[in-house]
């Protein structure tokens, strides 16, 4: 159980930046992510908006944050976003459970789903799970993942256009690789690889919280490059639509359809 809150500052000719930077190497966050029951707050900064920047701020309980509010340095964090005249939206989200299940558990449990519900997915959850690609393994830790997040109806009705298998799914992640970052030898790239493994470790951490999903491969590559004005070097390598499963979804016929171990693995 957690409480999120994500407050977007925006500011002028960069001032959201500057506060942002300012709370970083004063040390204000430091502190923050110090208090007993917090259990994150880190900013970040959209790249379609340079002049807003988004702290997701997590906490234990409703309680530890109101004592974060009662504090002294909430005071100090006040004082800095109004000398930077900023403006704030915030969002906040009511408890979400994030049942972590156990390893063994999360692995039997996941299969492809391919009738969603409308229910959105919280972003809290969002976040989790991008945060599980963020911390996959890739070579030579050249880290070229790219993951858009498609979410608006916008970007939802341009992945029907090039794909058939959203299957109603409210978010779609779409798993690029930067071909120009990732590790390369004698004609090799890993891109493909790379991107596969923070594909799976998505999926993983998906179904680890709840949330149903499937991979896609089957989509246009080069469509989907142009619907979303993807950089040359962007190479789209998987779609991971997620969302719940809806009520009458009969499961995957496939999913339990697996070879012995003595057929897939040897001792030698
Ligand atoms: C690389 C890869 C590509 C896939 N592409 C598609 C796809 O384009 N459309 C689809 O409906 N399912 C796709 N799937 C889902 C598989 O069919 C599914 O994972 C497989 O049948 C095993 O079932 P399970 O995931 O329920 O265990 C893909 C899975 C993988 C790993």
């Amino acid at each position: 159980m957690s409480l999120t809150i994500n407050i977007y500052y925006t500011g002028k000719n960069g001032s959201a930046k500057a506060f942002a930077k300012e709370m970083i190497e004063s040390g204000v966050v430091n502190e923050v992510r110090n208090e007993k029951g917090n259990k994150k707050y880190e900013y970040f900064f959209p790249e379609n908006d340079p002049e807003t920047v988004l702290l997701i701020d997590r906490w234990e309980s409703k309680e530890a944050l109101d004592l974060h509010h009662k504090s002294p340095m909430m005071e100090q964090i006040v004082k800095l976003r109004d000398k930077y005249n900023l403006k704030m939206k915030v969002e906040q989200y009511t408890e979400v459970s994030m049942d972590n299940q156990n390893f063994e558990s999360v692995i039997r449990n996941r299969t492809a789903t391919r009738k969603f519900k409308d229910k959105k997915v919280e972003k809290e959850k969002i976040y989790k799970i991008l945060e599980a690609g963020r911390l996959a393994p890739t070579a030579k830790n050249m880290q070229p993942q790219k993951i858009y997040v498609a979410s608006s109806n916008e970007a939802l009705e341009k992945i029907d256009k090039v794909s058939p298998c959203r299957y109603n799914a409210p978010t779609v992640l779409i798993v690029c690789s930067n071909k120009s970052i990732a590790w390369q030898k004698d004609g090799y790239s890993s891109y493909e690889m790379d991107a596969s493994i923070v594909a799976t470790h998505m999926m993983l951490e998906a179904t680890n919280v709840g949330v149903d999903n499937i991979w896609i491969e089957m989509f246009d590559k080069k469509a989907l490059k142009k619907e979303f004005n993807l950089e040359d070097n962007i190479e789209p390598v998987c779609l991971i639509p997620i969302g719940y499963k809806a009520d009458d979804y009969k499961g995957n016929p496939l999913h339990n359809k697996r070879k012995d171990l003595k057929e897939i693995a040897e001792f030698i």
